[in-house]
């Protein structure tokens, strides 16, 4: 799911060894980009380095940058140039520039233009960001994987099973900067989820740019959720992000049975328009769509569905536009992300052509229809029984990834039911029973 372009830096999570050297790491993007930071802080962990937020007490940074859009390259961009002072006031400190907008300027580029970064990782390399480690700071003595989780509730974990993507949607850049799908291999990732789950996980998220693509010799993405799900002490398990075209039939069985199996999917359409789905290269139609959300909710009839849309793709015209707006209610979407189309080549046929004026206007409708379509969705929840995976004793999130608020009674990382009074913006209010 994608997400602001705003950065994380990470949380201070417990553990760390006592340090004079501390990290600071500033995230861009998606998860994919926060599970490689979180690997990422794991490989200076190994060197006795205390991670913080707080940037002018760091000894090294790392910026992990994004490039799904323009705006999200330029705030990468426009961080790195504000670390210049930063590298004035500590010119031993170590700066790494890793990610997709890494990988798509260059490392010659990067370099040129500030030139007090030390190293570049792309988002390709980024496995291999421990070389970069081992020439700026030397080999790690200890090299034990610490399984850790910085960004989010110490109950929630992500897990990798597959890098880049082999698709080709027309406006997309993740192909080019990660490369084309790579799976992990069935054991790589159980031995993951076990170790995440060992360290006090009880949610673990399975991460990849077209996430039920993934396949493991004669393992299906089915089977592999069903072998996660037995781990011992799971109580919930999410996948992002689908794409349409990767359900098999073995998926809506194991949903209809498996009640660990998160009430909730991010299932992005991009456009309610055929002829736009075709100019994207999208591989379905809207009919399509609808019938594999129908397919999936005849298996589970509360599941709640989330999307992206992108609005003033080359060419879309009122028309389209119409069509898109008429999807978030027939797609009953609990929550929809809405991007303004960004060019992220220079093919001419890729060039915007709709005013800036309109794609805002547009923007800012789909926007309103979304808001308008997820109140309906969270009041029907009300009187139902949600289950709850709490994170402190007031809040926690329901299978169906809504916000869920109560007075008291929850406790962080157990599921425990919620009748559910009321709901106010993105959030339930209820009551533990
Ligand atoms: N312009 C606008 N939005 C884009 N996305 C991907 N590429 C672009 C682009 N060039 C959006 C899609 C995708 C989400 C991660 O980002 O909606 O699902
Ligand atoms: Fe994530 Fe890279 Fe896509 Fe940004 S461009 S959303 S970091 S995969």
């Amino acid at each position: 799911m994608q997400k602001p372009e705003n950065s994380k830096s990470a949380d201070l999570g417990g553990g760390a060894a006592p340090s004079s050297k501390r990290v600071c790491i500033l995230t861009f993007g998606c998860q994919m980009n926060e599970a490689d930071s979180e690997n990422i802080a794991a490989a200076f962990r190994r060197r006795g380095y205390e991670l913080i937020d707080d940037l002018k007490k760091a000894d090294a940074v790392v910026v992990n940058t994004c490039t799904v859009r323009q705006r999200a390259e330029d705030k990468a961009i426009s961080q790195i140039g504000r670390l210049r002072k930063w590298k004035l006031a500590r010119p031993e400190g170590k700066l790494f520039v890793v990610g997709c907008a890494a990988q798509k300027l260059g490392s010659k580029e990067i370099k040129n233009r500030f030139p007090f970064v030390d190293e570049v990782v792309g988002a390709k390399a980024i496995e291999q960001f421990e070389d970069s480690l081992i020439a700026q700071l030397g080999p790690s003595p200890d090299t034990e994987t610490i399984h850790q989780n910085l960004f989010r509730s110490p109950q929630t974990a992500y897990v990798t099973i597959m890098r880049g993507c082999s698709l080709k949607c027309s406006y997309c850049i993740v192909p080019a900067v990660r490369g084309p799908a790579v799976f992990l291999s069935a054991d790589a990732i159980l031995q993951d989820a076990a170790a995440k789950i060992k360290s006090g996980a009880k949610e673990i998220v399975l991460l990849g740019q077209t996430v039920n693509a993934w396949r493991g010799g004669r393992t299906t993405f089915s089977e592999l959720l069903k072998k996660v799900l037995d781990l011992p002490g799971l109580e919930r398990l999410r996948f992002m992000s689908p794409h349409p075209l990767y359900f098999e039939n073995d998926f809506t069985a194991l949903l209809a049975r498996e009640n660990k199996l998160a009430r909730y999917m991010h299932l992005p359409v991009q456009s309610g328009s055929d002829r736009i789905l075709k100019l994207m290269r999208r591989g379905y139609t809207r009919g399509e769509y609808l019938a594999l959300l129908a397919r999936l909710r005849a298996a589970v009839p509360d599941l709640a569905v989330s999307t992206d849309f992108i609005v003033g793709y080359p060419g879309e015209t009122e028309a389209d536009f119409i069509d898109t707006l008429s999807l978030i209610k027939e797609g009953r979407f609990s929550l929809a992300y809405c991007f303004k189309y960004s060019p992220r080549t220079e093919k001419p046929e890729m060039a915007a052509t709709i005013s800036g004026p309109v794609m805002q206007a547009r923007l800012e409708k789909v926007l309103a229809a979304v808001k308008t379509n997820s109140r309906v969705i969270l009041n029907e929840r009300i009187g139902k029984i949600e289950e709850v995976l709490f994170e402190t004793e007031n809040y926690g999130r329901a299978s169906g990834n809504f916000a869920c608020r109560v007075k008291a009674g929850g406790t962080p990382g157990r599921l425990l039911n919620v009748l559910v009074a009321g709901a106010d913006k993105n959030t339930l209010n209820g009551k533990v029973l």
